[in-house]
This record gives C-alpha cells, sequence and structure tokens, in this order.
C-alpha cells in the first residue's frame, strides 16, 4: 500500500518482504501487486540498494579467495543473437584473466548461455562450487548455471515474467547485481542492451540504469563497466542455440562477423585495460593478437571439454529453407525483437522455464544492415525441424529502401 501511494520503502521494510516472501507468509500475489506498484511508481537509489542487499543475502555469497588474480565476470541483459560470452570469455582467459561466469537460460525470446553451451552434446552446465572455482584457477574459465545463490531472484524474476514488470529499472538493477555481487567478481562488466529487441528500448532508460548499476557496485566495493550496445537489429548472422554456437566458433577461429565483434572487442578491450593498466588500444592490440593467432580458440576448446563437451559432433540437424529478398535495394532495418519470435516459434525459446528447446532450429541472416540486395537474392536461411515459418514472415522482419543507412552498435560506455 505504501508504494501503491508512491511511498518510500524503509531497509526494514524491504527486508521483511524478502524474507517474508521466500519464507511463504508474503504470497505470489502479494508479492506481484507490490512488484506492479514499484514498476508503476518506481523506486529510489536508496530502496533499490536496500533491495539488492536484501536479494543477495537469500543465497549463498561465493567465497573466491582460493582464486588468485582478478576476477572478472559479464553479464548482458538480452537480446536476440547475443552470443558475446561464447566469444569474449575464451578469448579473457587467452589473455591470463580469470572468468567466472553463472548464467541462466533463455526465457521467451532471448536466449541464455546455458542453452546455447547445453546444445553441444555432453557439456556440463551444474558444476559443483568447488569444481567451478578449481577450473578458474586451473584454466582461467568456468561458466555453469547458478547454483544456490541469490534465490530471491529466481522467485522474483518468475513473477516479473508472469506479471509484465519485467523491464522496470529498480527491478532489473536489483536483479543484476544481486547476482553479481553473489558471484563475488571483482570487475562486473553488464552490456545494456538498447533497442527493440532489448528489454529497454531507448538510450535515457539504459542510462538510468547503468547508473543505478555502477553505483550499487560502488557500495559493495566492486567495480561495474557497462556498455551500450545496439539491440534494435539481432547480433551477428544467427538466432537459434547450436547456430550460434557455431557462429562464435567461427569467429574464435577468425571470421569477421563485424557487429559481433565490435562488441567483443569493445567489451575485451575495456576489461583487458583495466586488469593489466593498459591503454585500451593496447588492450585491443592483445585482444586482436590471440583472436589471429587462434589462441582464444583454443581456450575454447579447452574450455569444452573440461566441462565434457564434444565439440566434434556439433552439427545443426534441421531442415533449410531459404528466403529469397522480393525487391532490390539497402536493408535498412532488420527487427530484432520479430526475429526473435520467429526464432522462438521455431521452437529455440521456452515459454516457462520447465519447458524443452530444440536446439538445432533458428535463424541465419545472410544479410545485415547496409548491405545491399538484388531481387531474388538469398536474405536468409531459416532452420526448422517440427515448425515451419512463412517465408511471408520472415521478409516481415525486413525493411529494403534506396538509401544507405549506417547502423551503430556501441552506443556508449558508462564507468
Ligand atoms: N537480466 C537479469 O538478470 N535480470 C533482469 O531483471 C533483467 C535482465
Amino acid at each position: 500500500n505504501k508504494k501503491r501511494l508512491k511511498g518510500e520503502l524503509s531497509k526494514d521494510e524491504i527486508d521483511y518482504v524478502i524474507s517474508s516472501f521466500m519464507g511463504g507468509e508474503i504470497k505470489d500475489y502479494q508479492m506481484s501487486a507490490l512488484l506492479m506498484a514499484i514498476t508503476i511508481n518506481g523506486m529510489s537509489f536508496d530502496e533499490t540498494l536496500y533491495l539488492t542487499d536484501s536479494m543477495l543475502r537469500s543465497g549463498k555469497i561465493l567465497d573466491l579467495s582460493s582464486i588468485n588474480g582478478i576476477v572478472v565476470d559479464k553479464h548482458s541483459t538480452g537480446g536476440i543473437g547475443d552470443k558475446v560470452t561464447l566469444i569474449l570469455a575464451p578469448l579473457l582467459a587467452s589473455l591470463n584473466i580469470k572468468v567466472l561466469k553463472m548464467s541462466g537460460r533463455g526465457l521467451g525470446y532471448t536466449g541464455g548461455t546455458i542453452d546455447k553451451l547445453e546444445s553441444i552434446e555432453g557439456f556440463n552446465v551444474n558444476l559443483k562450487e568447488t569444481d567451478f572455482i578449481n577450473q578458474v584457477n586451473e584454466i582461467n574459465l568456468a561458466i555453469s548455471s547458478a547454483f544456490e545463490i541469490d534465490q530471491a531472484d529466481k522467485k522474483i524474476y518468475a513473477l516479473r515474467d508472469a506479471t509484465s514488470t519485467v523491464s522496470s529499472i529498480p527491478l532489473i538493477a536489483s536483479s543484476i547485481m544481486s547476482k553479481k555481487l553473489a558471484s563475488n567478481a571483482d570487475i562486473i562488466v553488464i552490456d545494456v542492451k538498447v533497442g527493440n529487441g532489448a528489454l529497454l528500448e531507448n538510450k535515457n532508460d539504459a542510462l538510468k540504469l547503468a547508473q543505478y548499476l555502477v553505483d550499487i557496485g560502488k557500495y559493495y566495493n566492486k567495480k561495474v563497466y557497462c556498455v551500450f550496445t545496439n539491440m534494435s537489429s539481432p547480433l551477428g548472422m544467427s538466432v537459434g542455440n547450436k547456430l550460434e554456437v557455431i557462429e562464435s566458433i567461427n569467429c574464435l577461429k577468425g571470421e569477421n562477423i563485424k557487429d559481433l565483434m565490435e562488441v567483443v572487442y569493445s567489451i575485451a578491450s575495456l576489461i583487458v585495460s583495466k586488469v593489466k593498466n593498459i591503454s585500451l588500444v593496447e588492450a585491443f592490440n592483445l585482444c586482436y593478437q590471440n583472436i589471429e593467432n587462434k589462441k582464444a580458440y583454443f581456450k575454447f576448446l579447452e574450455f569444452v571439454k573440461r566441462q565434457g563437451g564434444k565439440i566434434e559432433s556439433l552439427k545443426c540437424n534441421a531442415k533449410v529453407m531459404k528466403v529469397e529478398s522480393l525487391y532490390s535495394g539497402y536493408i535498412t532495418k532488420i527487427d530484432a525483437l520479430k526475429i526473435g519470435k520467429l526464432s522462438y516459434l521455431l521452437g529455440a525459446g521456452r515459454k516457462n522455464k520447465e519447458d524443452s528447446i530444440d536446439y538445432d532450429v533458428g535463424i541465419v541472416l545472410l544479410k545485415k544492415i547496409g548491405d545491399y540486395v538484388n531481387q531474388n537474392d538469398i536474405l536468409g536461411n531459416i532452420y526448422y525441424n517440427d515448425t515451419v515459418i512463412s517465408p511471408k514472415e520472415f521478409l516481415s522482419c525486413f525493411e529494403i529502401e534506396d538509401k544507405k543507412v549506417k547502423d551503430e552498435i556501441i552506443l556508449g560506455l558508462k564507468m
């Protein structure tokens, strides 16, 4: 009621809500009402900080004291075709930077790193805590699904997903930071996606979120850096679990998918410059070198093998439908949200947490914004199994015009 009347909640009140919700005295419908009141009336920075703190204390906090060196964690607010972690993490690890990441499964249109990794036969996403930490010490990199940290986020996120309260900035900030603080890395980089395929559609909201993230980090003595990246069109060429792993491997082998590698290099250079205390240019050169000499690729192979994955059996088992352009001209738009929805319809995404997904299906774009296409050129390939979408639906994602437009991918930085 206090939040409905636009009041400011105290630390005790927020602690009470979270502990009672976790204990079962506050029911889902009451929590949902509060989440909606927060979504409509907002939260001050202090309230967001208190909420983060309560959520953080609802689960385990990792003890990383046995890891030698600076530990880095990266998070994305979620987007279509976002496979940055799969390239960035081994790249950093190949430069002797420790990367520890707990990831989630995808829900709705956006994919999750855990699903992508699980599309590799045998890959174990459920590491034990001791193995997780040992692996980071031994090969600089481990990615696991989140164990026992931040129990409140799991419960609250499920309600948010079902009550249209996911896009609230204080709720996003507390959800991300409570998880990241529980993972306990020294440097936290957050890729804040902006655009119609992201939770936040405009840069002002993204800036507001980033300010909360950075300020919460300061309170806990953690370095938080935010990179704003464009999510109006899908990132890279492919959308779908296995297809994205294959694209990531190709990039690790040196293929330059421009928008995707720009995001990878921007984030990687920033982290490397901070960890090694060198300039951004020097850091970029180190990153570039380790893609060129394939050290990042070999690190990826080592990481997959270490977690039980059989990379040699990675192959997309789906039927392929090619879709041709009806017009000639420059591509000026590829609607990220629509592509995400189509990929979801094909079976690449899940509606509910328990749903199973088809790892093999998805979409591969053959053209990107700024490319010229002739009538009958192939715009993309649809990989399908049980459900197929119509070419018309796929074509409706594109806008083709006479004039070329520039597509900016990196929209800014906040630290
Ligand atoms: N990512 C998260 O971890 N939480 C949110 O609420 C939104 C994006």
